[in-house]
């Protein structure tokens, strides 16, 4: 009876959670997308645990006990991280709460193999999920360690490394072919080990400007390992969830790599944005002189341009800038400048991290465009303000063959006719590579926080009705 009701509410669930992605996929929809999500979480929680407490074996109150500790437990640190997290720790946070669906696939894994029967099929799911869930465990804390800089983010390159992960994987099926001929949970404990290093050393391969493709990839593994888990506790709507987040992470991974003009098994392969790629000397060291502005010459350049656009980067997040941005922006088209963001999908360190920010300091969605959109306008456009970005303006990645980031799309405003950097030093940015952007004619550099700049120029820059007056 419980288990019919548990099939509607798991049928209701997941129809919340696929009308939640289609919500997700617009930003003007976005919020409704997040609240028919957690509509469907709730129910299906609600459905889990009446279905547990059904079938319990124990006494329904002990039961009922243990599921509500765990929740209470769960509750607190998740509402503890969530009110504490910077936006800046966003994808750390993601990171390694992939690494806990990694770990709740193994645990599910041995726990189902030693309680349950052991027919092939079992066997061979047990076998599965256990390994798919190790190798995003490990995978899952060494993007954790590199994205929140515990561990440096160029890439372990080691010797053979591709025979190394090509063996672990040969010997894991051997591995897998004797767990299911001679069920015991020796070949099971050696795959487990073996996966673990897999994971380790495919992510610690993995290196520079490919990190948003390895956050997105690692989604796509939480989401098969949690349909691995699925499958082994029988439970048709994990399975569900876990098929919708392992092929919409495989969707972003497509589109990432599509951004950064990379191949998707390159990226696997790992490699990339460190020794192996040995940089040109031209994407090393300062190239020239750098020109440096004041505040009250940027105000100066920004009163006499009718177009401005602004491209903001992971500095924009750090400082925090995106509210002085918005009201920058305010100023400026009430004085009738044309003013649009140009936003790169690998900008900041999360996909669609500038969408976020500039949506919470509630710029219009409608000034806000891609790459694709706004690339051929910036011949036509006086000033540009990039505000925090540093590899996504970097010519090198058109000009340099032998740049790390050699090949990407990136913004190109030096076709403006100014551009003014916002940025604390001469620094470089996330994939280490010198940018020659900042010894151009056209460039200028405004150093000092972001935030810090920005509010100047605001607080130099009139309202309109003083600027009439
Ligand atoms: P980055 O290349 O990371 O450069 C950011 C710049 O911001 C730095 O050069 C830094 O220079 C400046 N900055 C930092 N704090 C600042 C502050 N308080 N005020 C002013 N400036 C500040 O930025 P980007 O153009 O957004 O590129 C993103 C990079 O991250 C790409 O390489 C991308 O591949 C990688 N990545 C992206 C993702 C996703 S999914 N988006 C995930 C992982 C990695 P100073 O230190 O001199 O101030």
């Amino acid at each position: 009876m419980t288990s019919g009701l548990t099939t509607v509410a798991y049928i209701g669930a997941s129809i919340l959670f696929i009308l939640s992605l289609a919500g997700l996929s617009k930003q003007t929809t976005a919020r409704r997308g997040n609240l028919l999500g957690m509509g469907g979480m709730v129910i299906a929680i609600v459905a889990t645990i009446a279905l547990a407490l059904d079938q319990s074996e124990r006494p329904v109150g002990v039961t009922a006990a243990l599921i509500v500790g765990v929740l209470l437990i769960g509750a607190l640190v998740g509402t503890w991280r969530a009110r504490s997290v910077e936006m800046t720790q966003m994808p750390e946070l993601i990171a390694i709460l992939h690494s806990f669906v990694g770990a709740a696939a193994v645990l599910i894994g041995f726990n189902s193999y030693l309680t349950e029967g052991h027919d092939a099929v079992h066997l061979i799911e047990v076998f599965l999920g256990v390994f798919i869930g190790a190798v995003t465990f490990t995978g899952s804390i060494v993007a954790f360690l590199k994205l929140s800089a515990r561990m440096k983010s160029s890439p372990l390159t080691l010797p053979g490394r591709h025979a190394l992960n090509l063996a672990g994987l040969v010997v894991s099926l051997g591995l897998g072919a004797w767990f299911v001929a001679a069920p015991s949970v020796l070949p099971l404990i050696l795959m487990t080990v073996i996966a673990l290093a897999i994971g380790f050393h495919l992510v610690a391969a993995i290196g520079g400007g490919d990190m948003p493709v390895v956050v997105s990839m690692l989604n796509s593994y939480s989401g098969w390992a949690a349909a691995a888990a699925g499958f082994m506790l029988g439970n048709d709507l994990l399975i569900v969830v876990g098929a919708l987040v392992g092929s919409s992470g495989a969707i972003l991974s497509y589109i990432m790599c599509k951004a950064m003009n990379r191949k998707f098994l390159a990226v696997i392969l790992g490699g990339f944005g460190g020794d192996g790629a040995a940089p040109s000397a031209a994407s090393e060291g300062p190239q020239g002189e750098h020109t440096e502005v004041s505040v009250a010459e940027t105000v100066e350049l920004l009163s006499a341009a009718r177009s401005v656009v602004i491209a903001p980067g992971y500095g924009m997040a750090v400082a925090k800038a995106q509210y002085p941005v918005a009201e920058l922006v305010t100023r400026l088209r009430s004085r009738g400048v044309k003013v649009r963001f140009a936003v790169h999908p690998v900008a900041g360190r999360l996909p669609g991290h500038m969408n976020v920010l500039l949506a919470e300091a509630r710029v219009p969605y409608d000034i806000v465009l891609e790459l694709d959109e706004i690339n051929e306008d910036f011949a036509d456009t006086d000033v540009v303000l990039v505000i925090g970005a540093n590899d996504t303006v970097n010519p090198a990645a058109l000009e340099d063959p032998g740049s790390p980031i050699a090949g990407m799309p990136v913004l190109e405003v030096w076709n403006a006719e100014q551009v003014v950097v916002f940025k604390r030093s001469m620094a470089t940015g996330y994939a280490g590579v010198q940018n020659p952007l900042f010894f151009r004619d056209n460039t200028a550099m405004l150093f000092g926080d972001a935030k810090t700049q920005v509010e100047a120029i605001v607080a130099a820059m009139p309202a309109t009705e003083a600027v009439d007056a």
